[in-house]
């Protein structure tokens, strides 16, 4: 019998494919299967209760009947997993240490469990759509979510068997150009993309169009009129918008970089400019979008909040009254590209919270704009995200009340990280404690970011962020680094000495080796909702049960098949730690 990679996923199928075999249970049975208190099993399938409710069987029978069915199935060999109903009708089941020592040979590395978890995806085109910045201003704090999240949620899913294409959809064609040539033209500013202040400039200049645009609602309408003379092809405006472009983008480039972000496509809005008339066309025809005071807009009138009976209308605009298109414009005719040209089965959009009404709407065009050309439709996700609190609980701001900007908050990082690292390794020379400080100052900013679940807000703290102890980036490298460090006392590269190990057997042993299988586990938690933060809560853990395991069995033993053991369990931490947190896109350090 093939080793499972993932156990729990293997049972949940099993047990749903003898199911229509016991009386009482059919084809739509779920298992429930969920990880156990592990003082008890390692999972508890519960879905027999729920089941026999439905059915008025006795629970306990059931769930006997089904484990009957499953042991006649043959493919439950119970020297790896142990199964037995308990309580009112679970069923328990738990890896045998036969079943944790086979796995730990068999899943030795990343390639392995690339391939073990590559059946989740097998081979689905993805195109995820972040960090999709709108450009014409500096990035700020605000942007460091959709970096950080999106690459992490990207390398999750490639992990996971996808074809993934990063595409980064800036916004390079809505508002905010118009206001910032309005600024330029009141200002009689001369815009030169190669001068060294082009951003600082721009930077300013935006401020004053967005400051004077928000007071003025006559300004305003200038601005939008800017950008409808901009979408209509005024040469003089495009000239504008080119080297706008041209700074901003630089700009962005320069913190990508430090990142180390690359998308494989650049699309924004603007490459959309010559296809949103096919969306107006097509929508129109089927029936979607009508004209609404000047403007084209979309109702769902079987959504209430968007029905055009609603209280408080909320039509979704598709084309302004004044002709230009739109953030809406735009989305839609971007599904209908990444639909045509990239054949994509799913799509995940990566943004701020705010913009769930947004997507909620692209999403019902979308399903009800498909359905009528009769095409299908790609799974479409929106990751969404809380926002950065300060420590007055407030979104993070400067003490001017501008947004942080991001690359201050990189460089403090980095900062901050050469006093920690200095004063923890006062020995090592000053050089490579800087370049220790670069990484783990941007390892830490992601960290933060990634650690708490994506939709809540979090408070941002320095301290926090830094810090030797706790679900940290720190606390996790470094965990690293010490069980490095066992191979480099012994003279052994991470995987060597393993040969001839003997299964696990007390109990911090055990109870790391079923962290270790955890893994599986943690991969599809993070993957089902695209939370990443079940990783590093995972990965937390794993520093915590090796830490455990490390206090209370030596490695360097004299007999060899336990040594060899301890020093596998010691390869695999290491190796799933390192995975883990290059999924999150971290990259472990030598030395710190
Ligand atoms: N540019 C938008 C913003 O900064 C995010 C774009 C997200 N992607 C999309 N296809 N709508 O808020």
């Amino acid at each position: 019998m093939p080793v499972w990679f993932n156990p729990a996923r293997e049972l949940d199928a099993l047990l749903r494919k003898v199911a229509p075999q016991v009386a009482g249970l059919d084809a739509n049975f779920n298992p429930e299967l969920r990880l156990s208190d592990p003082r008890h099993a390692d999972f508890q399938a519960n879905g027999v209760l729920p089941a026999a409710k439905k059915s008025k069987a006795n629970p306990r029978a059931l769930a006997t009947a089904l484990l009957d069915a499953l042991r006649a199935s043959g493919e439950l060999d119970e020297s790896l997993i142990q199964a037995e109903v308990a309580g009112p009708g679970f069923i328990n089941f738990k890896l045998t240490p036969l079943a944790l020592g086979a796995w730990l040979r068999e899943y030795r590395d990343e390639s392995k469990w690339r391939a073990g978890a590559a059946s989740i995806m097998k081979g689905k085109k993805v195109i995820i759509d972040y960090p999709s910045p709108n450009t014409a201003k500096q990035m700020h704090v605000g942007h460091l979510r959709p970096i950080v999240i999106g690459e992490a949620v990207a390398r999750l899913i490639e992990f996971c068997g996808a074809k993934l294409i990063r595409d980064n959809h800036i916004g390079d064609w809505g508002t905010n150009f118009g206001i910032l040539i309005l600024a330029i033209r009141r200002s009689g500013f001369v815009c030169d993309a190669q001068s060294p202040t082009a951003l600082e400039d721009l930077e300013r200049l935006y401020k004053e169009g967005s400051a004077l645009t928000k007071a003025d609602p006559v300004a305003m309408e200038a601005a939008r009129a800017e950008l409808a003379k901009l979408q209509a092809g005024d040469a003089e405006n495009l000239a504008l918008w080119h080297k706008i472009v041209e700074v901003s983008n630089a700009a962005c480039q320069r913190i990508y970089d430090q990142f180390g972000l690359k998308t494989d496509l650049i699309l924004g809005e603007s490459f959309y400019r010559d296809k949103v008339d096919r969306v107006y066309t097509e929508l129109q025809k089927c029936g979607l979008a009508e004209e609404s005071e000047g403007a084209l807009v979309v109702w769902h009138d079987d959504e209430p909040r968007f029905s055009r009976h609603a209280e408080t209308k909320m039509p979704f605009i598709i084309r302004k009254k004044d002709g230009s298109s739109n953030y809406a414009s735009t989305d839609l005719a971007t599904l209908l590209y990444r639909w045509e040209n990239f054949q994509a089965e799913e799509i995940v959009y990566v943004t701020d919270g705010r913009q769930q009404d947004h997507f909620q709407q692209l999403f019902r065009t979308g399903e009800k704009w498909f359905a009528a050309t009769q095409r299908p439709l790609p799974r479409l996700r929106h990751v969404w995200f809380g926002t950065i609190l300060g420590e007055d609980g407030k979104a993070i701001k400067t003490k001017s009340g501008d947004p942080v900007r991001l690359q201050s908050l990189i460089d403090e990082a980095t900062e901050r990280a050469f006093v920690a690292v200095s004063s923890k390794s006062p020995d090592l020379p000053e050089a490579e404690r800087h370049a220790i400080a670069r990484a783990i100052g941007i390892a830490a900013l992601r960290y933060a970011d990634l650690a708490s679940n994506r939709t809540m807000d979090y408070a941002f703290s320095w301290e926090k962020l830094l810090a030797f102890e706790g679900n940290t980036a720190p606390y996790l490298l470094y965990a690293v680094v010490r069980v490095r460090s066992i191979f480099r006392k012994n003279n052994l590269e991470v995987g060597q000495g393993e040969e001839g190990a003997s299964n696990p057997e007390t109990p911090t042993e055990i109870a790391l080796a079923r962290k270790l299988l955890g893994f599986t586990n943690a991969l599809d938690q993070a993957l089902d909702d695209l939370r990443p933060h079940h990783l590093c809560t995972y990965l937390h853990e794993l520093a915590a049960a090796y830490g455990a395991f490390y206090a209370a069995d030596t490695v360097n033993v004299d007999q060899p098949d336990v040594r060899a053991r301890r020093l596998m369990l010691c390869s695999r931490t290491c190796s799933i730690l390192e995975t883990g947190l290059r999924l999150l896109a971290i990259n472990p350090v030598q030395r710190m």
